[in-house]
């Protein structure tokens, strides 16, 4: 009697405790906990490693020679959904795949180009510190389609400005057939059909190499990587046959076999096209702090950025400028505020959310002494003439900006955002590429800079990604546990029963 009113009990306290359990509430509620001091020194630790590019060593003349794979599914300009493969030869020969994807998740190939050709670096380069500059040669490009919507498409803008080339009569393009787009190597019979594709490698006249060494807490232990940089893409697709590259696309990775990603696309080739794993897609919230992953290169300055979003649409940035790609001479930062709308999805680029971002303030510090002399100089707007100190700033709002460094306020610009998860668990934030011409209004942007990472603040994913689905697997899981736990507590109470009688 005594023992069984002892698992009645053990019984009902188990099923209350799954009850609540399967209430615990997940992310909006804990908005108001948390505790902004704590997590600040975050963003702020992250900024200090980046200024003087911590860990980060440059290697000059870079040393191209072997595998090269893009970090993700790169969204380039257009939008072209693509993951890269290079590999770089000792005789300077080199045989890229570059694999193009209808997708933002890079699952659903399009076609691919293989190019090859000669790459001879040449100097230090003059617009882009820290760039070796390139000279490159190509003399093959071969392609296969994968897709048959896209391969109709592709027919019919190749036969526009390369009439004849498709002789047969077929409607599409033989799926999985490798058509030869510029033959190089064949002089007599070369064709080149290549202008319907907006082909161009001007990428390769610039390359930087980084060494990159970083301590692992995980496995305590140093881990290094290397990365290469190529030239960025015109963001208008029709001028990218004409454009010489003054940044960087975003760096691929050195293969190694300790490398996870890098398995995906290593050893892929035009017959077997890399399929990235599904990846969750997150809705993005303006919310939270979010810095730099690295010392970002911006035209003629490198930048580390620090953005904040207060969840009442308006928003603060922090910007830090550097003239060298090491993020250690600083130049200038800026500070701006200002407000944003709500976001729409993007019907131009999968996976894009689009804002509209206002700055109505904005604060100036000139970093160095050329830049004081600079900011003395102008008497058009940017504060009062005469008045700039060192580090010391000023607001420039009631000057309506600052057109020595580019911005007059108050401004609207378009912005394309896009959340994931990095590697390390941490959310990251993408927003739009700068257009390549410095017009804002002009294009809609397609493409992203280099990502920010979650640095302070709720932690977006947890929040929005607890989708419908989710919650209930979520509970699901936890019932089942307290069910297991319940028939055991159970057991345990017929087995102390059996054995007392
Ligand atoms: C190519 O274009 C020509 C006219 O410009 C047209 O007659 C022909 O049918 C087209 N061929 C294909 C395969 O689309
Ligand atoms: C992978 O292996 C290389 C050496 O082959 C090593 O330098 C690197 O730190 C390793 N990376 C990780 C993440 O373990
Ligand atoms: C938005 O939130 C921030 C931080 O909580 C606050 O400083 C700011 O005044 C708020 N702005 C508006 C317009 O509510």
């Amino acid at each position: 009697m005594e023992v069984q009113s002892l698992g009645l009990v053990i019984t009902v306290s188990f099923l209350v405790l799954c009850g609540l359990a399967s209430a615990v509430p997940s992310g909006n509620q804990l908005d108001s906990h948390i505790v902004r001091a704590l997590s600040e020194s975050e963003c702020g630790a992250q900024m200090r490693r980046l200024q003087g590019n911590e860990g980060v060593s440059a290697i000059v003349p870079p040393r191209p020679k072997g595998e090269w794979v893009s970090m993700r599914c790169e969204v380039r300009p257009g939008p072209e959904f693509i993951l890269r493969r290079y590999k770089f030869h000792s005789d300077s020969s080199f045989s890229l795949h570059q694999f193009f994807y209808t997708d933002d998740q890079c699952r659903h190939p399009a076609y691919s180009l293989k190019i090859r050709g000669t790459i001879a670096l040449g100097q230090q380069s003059w617009v882009v510190s820290g760039a070796t500059e390139a000279e490159y040669h190509v003399s093959k490009v071969t392609m296969v389609v994968y897709d048959e919507t896209f391969g109709r498409t592709l027919r019919s803008q190749v036969n526009r400005t390369c009439p004849g080339f498709f002789s047969s009569s077929n409607d599409v393009l033989e799926l999985y057939q490798r058509y030869v787009i510029v033959d190089w190597e064949q002089e007599s019979t070369f064709t080149e059909c290549t202008e319907a594709m907006d082909f161009a490698m001007h990428e390769l006249q610039i390359v930087r190499q980084e060494f990159h060494s970083e301590f692992n807490t995980g496995i305590a232990k140093f881990v290094s990587w290397e990365e290469l940089f190529l030239g960025d893409i015109h963001t208008d697709r029709k001028q990218r046959m004409y454009y010489r590259p003054r940044a960087y696309q975003p760096p691929l990775r050195k293969y190694q076999a300790n490398c996870s990603f890098c398995q995906l696309i290593h050893n892929t080739e035009e017959f077997n096209p890399p399929l990235l794993p599904a990846r969750t897609e997150y809705q993005v919230s303006l919310r939270s702090e979010w810095v730099s992953t690295r010392c970002e290169v911006r035209k003629i300055h490198f930048v580390i950025r620090h953005l904040v979003f207060h969840n009442n649409y308006t928003w603060e940035g922090y910007f830090f400028y550097f003239r060298d790609p090491m993020c250690q001479h600083p130049v200038y930062s800026i500070y701006v505020k200002g407000a944003h709308s709500d976001g729409t999805m993007s019907e131009i680029v999968t996976g894009g959310t689009e804002f509209e971002f206002v700055t109505s303030q904005m604060w100036v510090t000139p970093k160095n002494s050329e830049e004081v002399v600079k900011f003395n100089k102008n008497d058009d707007d940017c504060g009062a003439a005469g008045s700039w100190r060192l580090n010391q700033p000023q607001e420039v709002t009631g000057t309506g900006g600052c057109s020595v460094i580019g911005i007059t306020l108050p401004h609207t610009e378009s912005e394309l955002m896009r959340m994931e998860q990095g590697r390390d668990g941490k959310a990251l934030l993408f927003n739009r590429e700068r257009p390549t011409d410095g017009d804002l209004s002009l294009e809609k942007p397609t493409s992203y800079q280099s990502p920010l990472r979650h640095c302070a603040g709720v932690n977006p994913l947890i929040d929005i990604t607890v989708t419908y689905e989710n919650n209930e697997e979520n509970s699901g899981t936890r019932l089942r546990t307290c069910y297991a736990l319940q028939t055991l507590v159970w057991c345990l109470w017929i087995c102390i029963y059996l054995l007392r009688h």
